[in-house]
């Protein structure tokens, strides 16, 4: 079986590589990210979502995606990466690929005012619509590797005097580790049969709860500050703009807030959050990991 993963110089496509190659499949990657001193040594190709797509993905199997992008900005959009992810399913259709393992979010929804959620959801569809057999993989939070989420929490617990929770931090959500996604596109890459599949780790925090884990689990004592989400995004505004990064951005505030990274269903995760950041607690936010700087883009 030859693979194609999107990214597999990333975050997420990095750690999907080294358990297929683990496997003993043939991989290959799309990707616009120069090759790393530890970056798995397989064939890479541009991500380009021109007429050469179609000829990079001739001979392959299974296609891993993991495109998307975090938010909008004056370099791409969501509305972009859904043009795009049409692009490479029509491409991958041309090219005889057999099935696709597609990394999306956990509730997506045409209707979502929320563009990350909206796009996610019409990206599902257009992969459904494809015709090609497909396993749609659903997470709500990943951890583990070069993360950016969780590292930066336990970054800003580090760093600041305070921290602020947005509102009163009831909302949930349920983090998977990277790791435990890759085995999942592992496991379903080899199925024949259309999944759609929630993949959440065993642990369901609110986030005021994950933020107090994180800081006992620092060995940190912070005070931790409910702030009103408006207040609290001119915040993240501000770090970003220190930073040369965006820190947070108002659809993923609404969305933590809207409870959409949290699903009703079994973990299909194994590695709970608590376990692995204790393990990793010396290293865990010592660096602020940029999403720009990793794109070599600018705020
Ligand atoms: N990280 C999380 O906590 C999380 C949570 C829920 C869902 N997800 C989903 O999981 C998937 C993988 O996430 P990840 O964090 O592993 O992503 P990533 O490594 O940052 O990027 C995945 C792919 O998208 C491309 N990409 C990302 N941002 C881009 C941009 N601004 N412009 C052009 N291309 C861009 C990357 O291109 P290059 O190959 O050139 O780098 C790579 O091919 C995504 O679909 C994401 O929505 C992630």
């Amino acid at each position: 079986m030859k693979y194609a993963v999107t990214g597999g110089f990333g975050y997420s496509g990095s750690a999907i590589v080294q358990q297929l190659l683990e496997q003993g499949a043939e991989t290959i990657t799309l990707t616009n990210t120069p090759r790393k001193p530890d970056s798995p040594s397989i064939p890479a190709y541009p991500l380009r979502f021109d007429d050469n797509l179609t000829e990079t993905l001739r001979g392959v199997d299974v296609l891993v995606n993991t495109y998307w992008v975090r938010f909008n900005h004056r370099n791409f959009t969501h509305q972009q990466a859904v043009e795009h992810s049409r692009i490479l399913f029509a491409s991958a259709r041309r090219a005889g690929v057999q099935r696709i393992v597609h990394i999306s979010i956990t509730n997506p929804d045409e209707h979502s005012p929320l563009e990350y959620f909206s796009g996610k959801a019409q990206v599902e569809q257009a992969l459904i619509a494809s015709g090609i057999p497909y396993a749609i993989l659903r997470p709500a939070v990943l951890f583990g590797g070069n993360d950016i989420l969780i590292n930066n929490i336990a970054w800003m617990l580090r760093t600041l005097p305070v921290f602020g929770i947005f509102g009163n931090g009831d909302y949930r959500l349920q983090p998977i580790h990277v790791d435990d996604l890759a085995a999942l596109v592992v496991q379903y890459g080899q199925s024949h049969d259309n999944h759609i599949i929630n993949a959440i780790g065993p642990e369901t925090f609110s986030y005021r709860d994950l933020v107090t884990a994180l800081t006992t689990i620092l060995g940190l004592s912070r005070p931790i500050i409910h702030v009103p989400p408006a207040a609290g995004y001119a915040i993240g505004w501000l770090m970003g703009r220190i930073l040369g990064d965006v820190t947070i951005t108002r659809d993923e505030i609404e969305g933590l807030m809207a409870n959409l990274l949290c699903v009703d269903a079994a973990p299909t995760g194994t590695t709970a959050l608590t376990t692995w950041a204790t393990r990793n607690a010396d290293h865990l936010g010592r660096r602020y990991a940029s999403e720009l700087a990793r794109r070599s883009f600018t705020v």
